[in-house]
């Protein structure tokens, strides 16, 4: 399903599914949506370009059917080595918006646009010790930039800090109504920090399914988001 364009600049509340219980995927998944949450984030790791392995289309296919019956899309954030050689899987698998990492991939270009072409958003991510200027020619072209906060691999790290100041310099180069993923770390505690540093999608992990009731962190986690006094 097709993201509608001016979702990319909305303010959206994203669940990382890799902290969820995996034996009640489903069930994870209907609790946040229940809180209002409309799109789901997905963290592909392959062992390689990343220590971790996680998940691959096969659980992409699962639960997408849930998640668009509901409404809602799915934002896979793809932290392996030659993504670009799985972009048409994770699309025929249900990915609505699709994230690649600037260090794993030297054709970003040809990449973005072949995300493009079938009909799915096209994310480009950075790590915390990237700098902006790597993504600033490819901006033009992007739906999104996907600011990391921490150093892909594991849910559950603090938060680097630092790294939030990228977002307004990312948000200069890019066109008007492309938007801004921001992912680690995230929790109750620096939420606004976030919001006001000018990001537009939110992913939280640990902080929201690490919680002993996932669909009330969700809606505490949306309203912080929303506080009064927002313009
Ligand atoms: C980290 C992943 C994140 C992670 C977020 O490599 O890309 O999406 O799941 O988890 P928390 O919110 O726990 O940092
Ligand atoms: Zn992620």
């Amino acid at each position: 399903m097709s993201i509608p364009p001016a979702v990319y600049r909305e303010r959206h509340l994203l669940p990382s599914i890799l902290s969820a219980d995996f034996c009640r995927l489903d069930d994870e998944v209907g609790l946040v949506m229940d809180a209002g949450v409309r799109i789901i984030h997905v963290d592909v790791m392959d062992g390689h370009f990343v220590p971790n392995i996680t998940v691959g289309p096969v659980v992409v296919e699962a639960i997408a059917p849930l998640v668009h019956a509901r409404g809602g899309w799915l934002s896979v954030h793809l932290m392996i080595e030659r993504p670009e050689a799985y972009i048409e899987v994770f699309a025929k698998a249900g990915a609505d918006a699709l994230s690649l990492h600037v260090e794993a991939c030297p054709h970003l270009y040809h990449a973005v646009e072949a995300i493009k072409a079938l009909g799915v958003g096209a994310g480009v991510a950075l790590n915390p010790g990237t700098d902006v200027v790597r993504v600033r020619d490819v901006a033009p072209y992007v739906d999104y930039f996907l600011v990391m906060t921490v150093d892909p691999g594991f849910g559950g790290q603090k938060m680097i800090a630092r790294a939030l100041t990228k977002v307004p310099v990312l948000r200069g180069m890019l066109p008007e109504n492309a938007g801004i993923e921001l992912d680690g770390g995230v929790n109750r505690e620096n939420i606004r920090q976030v919001v006001e540093a000018g990001a537009d999608w939110v992913v939280a992990g640990s902080a929201l399914f690490g919680a002993s009731d996932p669909r009330s962190e969700a809606q505490i986690l949306r309203g912080l988001m929303t506080a009064p006094g927002d313009v």
